[in-house]
């Protein structure tokens, strides 16, 4: 195609596609996932690839346009490195800590929304929690995964209201989902049931811009609940080491 013909936003792919490729001296590949986020169902061809940039090779390791993580990544380094936004994470679990809940009530605040921020966020609660499970007490990454249909459900013991923001986020009409709804049905009778609405409870939904809160406030309680893998998160066979694997390597061919 000629420049000429070229779309504005074709010229600026092409421009971001050669700028990708040059930094990582090697081929850097979307995965069909981040298309469908623009609508595009969709694969690169991987030979029209290779064709484009002769005598180069794929991508299978760090991406140099990201911050490089160490060899053996920490849960902390990923907060550093890899987590795209904090903040409601830090204040979550500062509102548990002053509400005096226990270490792992804060711990599974401090981490409930990981895989918003790292990942995806359709069904987050049960991605965050699937990350996590390998590393912490059964009842931590149970809380998170339940705090995906619990958001939705007030209960009003603990004084627990369908929150404001939804009706802004979804609209007045939303209802949860059949698959929701039953999800909330088994957490409602399960003996872990208040750990996780506690996340509820304790997730600040409107943000306050003035709250500081760091990381290092939480280092004890992380290192006492988080059991971090001595190889490093990814490197160390667990059910879950492929997806810390892919949140250190994003572009990584296959
Ligand atoms: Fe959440
Ligand atoms: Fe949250």
């Amino acid at each position: 195609m000629s420049q000429a013909a070229m779309t504005l936003s074709e010229r600026a792919d092409e421009l971001e596609e050669q700028m990708m490729h040059e930094l990582n001296e090697k081929i850097a590949t979307k995965s069909v996932l981040f298309g469908m986020a623009d609508g595009k169902v969709e694969i690169q061809n991987g030979n029209d690839l290779l064709a484009k940039n002769p005598g180069k090779y794929f991508l299978m390791g760090a991406d140099k346009r990201l911050p490089a993580m160490p060899d053996r990544p920490t849960l902390i380094d990923f907060f550093k490195l890899r987590f795209a936004s904090t903040a409601h994470l830090l204040q979550s679990a500062k509102h548990a800590m002053r509400n005096g809940l226990s270490e792992k009530t804060i711990l599974a605040c401090l981490l409930h929304d990981i895989g918003v921020v790292s990942f995806i966020r359709c069904d987050h609660g049960y991605w965050g929690a699937q990350m996590i499970e390998p590393y912490v007490d059964e009842e931590v990454s149970w809380a998170i995964r339940m705090h995906q249909c619990l958001r939705f459900f007030p209960d009003e013991s603990v004084n627990y209201k369908y929150p404001d923001q939804y009706i802004k986020l979804f609209g007045p009409d939303y209802e949860p989902e059949p698959y929701i709804q039953e999800e909330y049905k088994r957490a409602r009778g399960h003996k872990w049931y208040m750990t996780s609405r506690m996340i509820t409870v304790n997730d600040i939904y409107s943000f306050d811009p003035n709250a500081k809160v760091e990381l290092e406030e939480f280092t004890d309680i992380i290192g006492r609940n988080f059991r971090q893998p001595k190889e490093g998160l990814g490197w160390d066979n667990t059910p879950a080491s492929h997806m810390w694997r892919t949140l250190n390597w994003p572009t990584r061919f296959l």
